[in-house]
């Protein structure tokens, strides 16, 4: 079982932000004794859902799917211009097959997956499928200036120890010469270069720790030890998150795979936790009713497995006309469900410290992007500053403290695709 303990929790932290081999082998040192699970050589045996997560690691008393705590996203460019090589598939195949090997695909283990951008299969001549619906990724709001994540593919790397997610990392790009006892026979160098590497963690205690001397948290550490994460609440309860068999394609080539759009979100929480009350807190969060009928204690958990979200959204208008508030999970809900009520997107995100900056990774998965672009238009809101007391940053969710940096847009495909496939799905 793993130390626990705040000071371990916090120094696996920072180690992960730091990365690198110094890094990897401080982490090591301090290590739990317990061996990582190891991986398999049965190929057959793993899922062909790359982002099949949720049967493979924890859930709370509710049945809440609990992601890994520790992640690491890097953003990689294949050098030079026009499509791969099948040398440079076979490269990379065999650098992720060393993942395979190493690592039981778990949160004891490791969790990952390597996604395309729409830049990346536009190397090829061959065009995407027309129903393949992976746009480039756009500003989604009239009040947001991000930079767009156009590298050619990402690996997000997941685990409950801080030591798999580094030596991994450094298994792709040849830090080390053995990961988890497995020798790393190939690597991800001779075809791909990082452009940009993100890290994160999620998970009761981790936000709390990290807070101090952080910009934008405010002092006194207002973050609950008892928050997965730095707004002080939980999120992601089960009747509020896409299924995986929801999100996943079910037909054309990369049947089997799903989409992912990554956003990066600065908070700015000064206000939020010097001016805003608990009951305030929950009011823009959650909703007014949320507010009013004291249905949220603590971080949430008393919700159980369901935000209850839904009895609230029609009355949303109305809750802005007597409260002069909407929550942000009343409005995005409007956007997430299908005609059969059921939740279109399965949200991901981890918070992180990266350049000394509060702010949340968002992976979301959903059956195409515009299912995204939608939420996150309804979490705009922008259709109901017609009422006077809402206007599009204040009073409007949470929208007045954060702050989206970075917007892109991938394809997970099928395992059996996730080298350098065609636009036609096709690894050769
Ligand atoms: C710091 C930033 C954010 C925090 C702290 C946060 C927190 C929350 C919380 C507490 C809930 C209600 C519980 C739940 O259903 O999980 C929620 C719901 C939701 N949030 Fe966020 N969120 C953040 C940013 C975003 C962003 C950027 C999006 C992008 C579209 C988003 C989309 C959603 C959606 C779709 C729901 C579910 C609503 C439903 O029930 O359908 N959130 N969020």
């Amino acid at each position: 079982m793993f130390d626990g303990s705040a000071s371990r929790r916090e120094f696996m932290k920072a180690a992960v932000a730091a990365g690198g081999v110094a890094a990897l082998s401080a982490c090591l040192d301090r290590a739990p004794t317990a061996p990582v699970p190891s991986g398999t050589t049965d190929y057959g045996s793993l899922p062909e859902r790359q982002h099949a997560w949720d049967d493979f690691t924890r859930r709370d008393e509710y049945d809440n799917v609990e992601i890994p705590r520790h992640h690491v996203l890097l953003y990689l460019n294949l050098d030079g211009d026009g499509p791969p090589t099948d040398a440079d598939r076979q490269t990379v195949e065999s650098a992720l097959f060393v993942l395979d090997r190493a690592y039981q695909r778990s949160n004891e283990g490791l969790l990952w997956s390597i996604a395309y951008s729409p830049r990346y299969f536009s190397r090829f001549d061959d065009p995407l499928p027309e129903s393949l619906d992976l746009p480039e990724p756009r500003a989604l709001s009239s009040f947001e200036t991000p930079e767009f994540d156009r590298q050619d593919a990402l690996v997000h790397l997941a685990s409950d120890r801080a030591a798999v997610v580094l030596e991994a990392e450094q298994a792709l790009f040849g830090g080390v010469e053995t990961a988890n006892g497995v020798e790393v026979d190939a690597t991800l160098s001779p075809v791909f270069s990082v452009d940009s590497r993100r890290t994160g963690f999620v998970g009761v205690g981790l936000p709390a720790e990290k807070q101090s001397n952080l910009n934008g948290i405010p002092e006194g550490n207002p973050v609950p030890n008892e928050s997965p994460l730095f707004m002080g609440f939980k999120a992601g309860f089960k009747k509020n998150q896409a299924t995986e068999d929801y999100v996943t394609l079910s037909e054309g080539p990369f049947a089997g795979g799903t989409t992912k759009h990554v956003a990066n979100v600065r908070q700015r929480l000064g206000d939020w936790y010097e001016e805003e009350d608990y009951y305030h807190r929950v009011m823009k969060l959650f909703s007014p009713a949320h507010a009013e009928q004291g249905l949220v204690d603590g971080v949430g958990n008393n919700l159980g497995d369901d935000s209850g979200i839904d009895a609230v959204v029609d009355r949303i208008r109305d809750d802005a006309r007597e409260f002069g508030h909407v929550g942000h999970a009343q409005k995005a809900a409007r956007a997430n469900r299908d005609e059969d009520g059921n939740v279109k997107l399965l949200r991901r995100h981890f918070e992180s410290t990266d350049d000394g900056v509060a702010s949340l990774h968002f992976p979301s998965l959903q059956r195409g992007i515009s299912d995204f672009e939608a939420v996150r238009e309804a979490m705009n809101g922008a259709d109901l500053t017609d009422i006077p007391t809402i206007r599009q940053r204040v009073s409007n969710g949470i929208l007045e403290y954060i702050f989206v940096k970075h917007r892109g847009n991938f394809l997970v495909p099928p395992r059996s695709l996730r080298a350098l496939p065609t636009p036609t799905g096709e690894a050769p």
